[in-house]
């Protein structure tokens, strides 16, 4: 199978969380056989890679980040044969195929930490095995070695008697992290690589990567909860550059999810120079509305500060030699159509909800980098605003659930809460029609199908003039047909004292010039002179254009010139 050879610059990326994509067996769980079969929906779209999501062998801890085998399908996802077939057919079609790299941690139930817990020292040392502070001696755990939390709520560390040791979890307590100055332990991991490699897979999405390198010294964080700690080790960019190298994977689509990073860091992720990677993501973009820097603390989007932050990261990977992933969803987020502009209008056309998934799109697909699509993003999919806490399926959700309850917030209160943070905001099934089920499954979903199905769905919207995915797929082919938004550099511009919630950018190419200006006011406001007058409009948010020096609310334009 010939891997497909694209220039990433020009490219868009699909992702297919698999477990909500499509069911293909009626067992309530999407697989690799519905994938395969909603491929003609892809080509229809336009995009130009499929990201597939972890559908390895998996406890399903994590939703499937927690892998016991990294060289097998999941039977819940199909076989082997069914992936195989899944890369012949999208390459058929021009699509590439990329896959999920989690190599931070395994699962518990991997060979590798089975064979550690038996007492095998080659595998115990693959691991991060640590005695407890103050403990007296052998088989006294005393206390965690660090004051370190894991993501999902917690401490990171926990005891583990049939090792003898505490070992750490950056995440879930089912995910001990791999040690990574273990020369075997990178050795398999680039082993695991060209395995899939060795598939005809076109690229790879490394998972918390740059949670690898873990500090040299382990001690207590003193202000904070050891996260800073971790991120962007002092070995990262050494791992990572081998990695690459002994995977052979150097020419493919490569990204690299980015916890807590920087942008010095991410510049040399990803500056073709170094040999690492072709891009990465980052996340302070979607902190702009965590009240005091918490997820579980809500406040209304700080819109300056996101023009501050996509200012800084689209200017300054550009004066670095760097290359950003664009998006605003994935499976970890709620859905930003919810997040910046509410529930009012869902599914209708002309409605806050149009103008408001039309405005993001245009927003980041017209940036520097290369704009990622989540699934449903192309309908405009919405936070389910489930009625109870029993529909929640995600461990982070329910940990701090409980955690905000014990911490004083009432159920009602926490349950709002969970209902805008929660990533199963972004899990839920895939909207392929209105009938029960979504078009989704005939059987009973894993996670509640919510009931914006009936007017937000891909049957109601390919096709139709002015639909949300008519919007995304002509988004992908401006990309595809114009080199100033592929290539061209890219430069803020302020839209004046009167539209403080306005984000606005120019990017340019030879003689081309485009603007772009997108407003995520609910009213109504004046902007300064873009240098627009006279330009053609490119795609906007609403059907008509913009009045002249102003954007109604939640308007976003490009202009051509
Ligand atoms: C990444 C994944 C997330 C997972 C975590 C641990 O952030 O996107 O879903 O829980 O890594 O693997």
């Amino acid at each position: 199978m010939a891997a497909i050879e694209k220039d990433f610059h020009g490219s868009v990326v699909y992702q297919v969380y698999i477990k909500s994509f499509c069911d293909s067996d009626g067992d309530g769980v999407g697989d690799l056989p519905g994938v395969t079969s909603k491929l003609d929906y892809l080509a229809e779209l336009g995009v130009d890679y499929l990201w597939l999501t972890p559908f390895y062998p998996s406890p399903q801890r994590d939703g499937g980040y927690d892998v016991s085998d990294y060289r097998a399908v999941d039977p819940a996802y199909g076989t082997m044969a069914d992936f195989d077939e899944l890369v012949a057919r999208a390459h058929e079609r021009g699509i590439g195929v990329m896959l999920d790299m989690v190599l931070c941690h395994t699962s518990v139930e991997h060979e590798w930490f089975r064979r550690a817990l038996a007492g095998e020292e080659r595998y115990r040392a693959y691991y991060i095995l640590r005695d407890g502070r103050g403990s007296s001696g052998p088989g006294d755990p005393g206390q965690p070695p660090t004051n370190w939390d894991c993501a999902f709520g917690g401490s990171a560390w926990k005891w583990e008697p049939r090792l003898g040791k505490w070992y750490l979890h950056l995440h879930d307590v089912s995910q001990p992290d791999l040690d990574w100055t273990n020369p075997e332990v990178r050795a398999e991991c680039a082993e695991v690589v060209r395995f899939w490699k060795d598939h005809g897979v076109d690229g790879f999405r490394f998972d918390v990567v740059n949670l690898i390198s873990k500090p040299e010294v382990f001690e207590d964080d003193l202000c904070g909860a050891g996260r800073r700690l971790f991120a962007d080790g002092p070995h990262i960019h050494e791992y990572l550059r081998e990695l690459v190298a002994r995977a052979g994977i150097g020419d493919m689509l490569t990204v690299g999810e980015m916890a807590s990073t920087d942008l010095a860091n991410c510049v040399r992720y990803t500056r073709p120079e170094d040999r690492e990677l072709s891009m990465s993501f980052s996340f302070h973009h979607l902190k702009v509305d965590y009240a005091g820097g918490s997820k579980w603390e809500l406040m209304e989007p700080d819109i300056a500060r996101l023009r501050e932050i996509f200012l800084e990261w689209q200017e300054g990977m550009q004066a670095g030699g760097g290359w950003n992933a664009l998006f605003w969803d994935n499976h970890d987020q709620p859905r930003a159509v919810t997040r910046f502009g509410g529930r009012e209008g869902v599914g209708l056309r002309g409605s806050r909800w149009d103008h408001v998934g039309k405005m993001l799109a245009i927003c980041v697909h017209l940036m520097k980098g290369t704009p990622y699509v989540y699934q449903g993003d192309e309908l405009g999919m919405v936070n389910p605003g489930y009625d109870s806490i029993e529909r929640f399926r995600d461990v982070e959700t329910t940990n701090y659930y409980q955690i905000m309850l014990e911490m004083g917030k009432g159920p009602e209160e926490a349950l709002r809460v969970v209902n805008e943070r929660s990533r199963d905001n972004g899990r839920t099934p895939m909207q392929w029609s209105a009938r029960p089920g979504a078009g989704f499954t005939e059987g009973s979903p894993w996670l509640e199908i919510p009931a914006s199905h009936k007017l937000v769905n891909a049957e109601a919207e390919v096709g139709v003039v002015g639909s949300m995915f008519e919007h995304y797929r002509a988004l992908i082919r401006l990309r595809h047909e114009l080199d100033v938004i592929a290539r061209g550099s890219v430069r803020f511009l302020d839209a004046g004292p009167a539209a403080p919630k306005v984000i606005a950018y120019e990017r340019t190419l030879g003689e081309k010039r485009v603007v772009v200006a997108c407003s995520f006011d609910a009213e109504p406001c004046s902007i300064a002179d873009l240098g627009v007058s006279g330009a053609e409009v490119l795609i906007g948010s609403y059907d008509d254009e913009p009045p002249a020096g102003a954007l109604r609310p939640f308007e976003g334009v490009a202009w051509i010139m």
